[in-house]
C-alpha cells in the first residue's frame, strides 16, 4: 500500500462558490507523487473521470445548501455514477474519536470504525491517503462487501485542519485506483472541505 500525506496548501478564505472550482483547479493537489511501483492495466488507466467537472458539479449542487447531509450525499452519488468498477463510495465522519457511517452509495456497510482500525481508521489515525491495491493484504481490513478487492481512502479536514472524516471508495477489481485517481479525488476532497468549512460569504 502507499501512504500519501496531505499537503498544507490551504485554500484562501472568503471566496464565493462560483470561483471555487476554478481556484481548486489551479491548486496543486497534495504531494501524491511518491513513486508508485504499481503497474496498472490500460483499461484501468482509461477509467479516470473528469474530476474537475465533478468538482464543478458538486459546487453547483451546493449552491442551495452547504449542509453536510446533502453535500456528502450528492458527492457520493456523483462519484458512484462517474466511476467505473466501483462498488461502494461514501463517507465516514469523526464522532467521539471514532468514525461513524455517513452518506454513501453501495451496499449496507459497517456503522462504526475505531480510530486506527481497517483502511478507514488508518487514514483517520495517520491523516494520510491510503491506496490499497489488494485489501486482503492490508492488516485489519474490514470487509463490508466481500466483492471488494481494492480500496482508496482520503481524509477530509475541518477548518482548523483536524480530520473531519474520510472519503472511502471500494472496487471489485484488484489494483483499480491509480495515482490520477488519488490526485483527482484529493482535488474533490479539497472541494468538499471548502464547501463545508470555508466561509464563502464574501462581502
Ligand atoms: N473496508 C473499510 C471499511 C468500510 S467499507 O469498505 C465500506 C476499512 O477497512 O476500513
Amino acid at each position: 500500500m502507499l501512504n500519501y500525506r496531505r499537503s498544507d496548501t490551504a485554500l484562501p478564505l472568503r471566496a464565493g462558490l462560483p470561483d471555487l472550482a476554478a481556484r481548486i483547479r489551479q491548486n496543486l493537489p497534495p504531494d501524491a507523487h511518491a513513486g508508485s511501483e504499481i503497474i496498472h492495466t490500460p483499461e484501468v488507466l482509461n477509467m479516470t473521470p473528469d474530476y474537475s467537472l465533478l468538482c464543478e458539479q458538486l459546487c453547483a449542487l451546493a449552491e442551495s445548501s452547504r449542509d453536510p447531509i446533502p453535500v456528502l450525499a450528492n458527492a457520493s452519488a456523483l462519484l458512484y455514477e462517474a466511476m467505473e468498477n466501483v462498488n461502494w463510495v461514501g463517507f465516514y465522519l469523526v464522532r467521539g474519536g471514532a468514525l461513524l457511517l455517513g452518506p454513501f452509495q453501495g451496499k449496507a456497510a459497517c456503522v462504526r470504525i475505531e480510530k486506527g482500525r481497517g483502511v478507514c481508521g488508518t487514514a483517520y489515525a495517520q491523516d494520510a491517503v491510503q491506496l490499497v491495491p489488494d485489501v486482503h493484504a492490508f492488516p485489519g481490513h474490514i470487509a463490508c462487501d466481500s466483492a471488494s478487492n481494492s480500496e482508496l481512502v482520503l481524509p477530509l479536514h475541518d477548518a482548523a485542519g483536524a480530520v473531519y472524516g474520510v472519503l472511502d471508495l471500494d472496487s471489485p477489481l484488484f489494483n483499480r485506483f491509480t495515482e490520477a485517481d488519488c490526485l483527482g479525488l484529493s482535488q474533490f476532497a479539497r472541494t468538499i472541505e471548502a464547501i463545508l468549512h470555508e466561509d464563502v460569504h464574501s462581502s
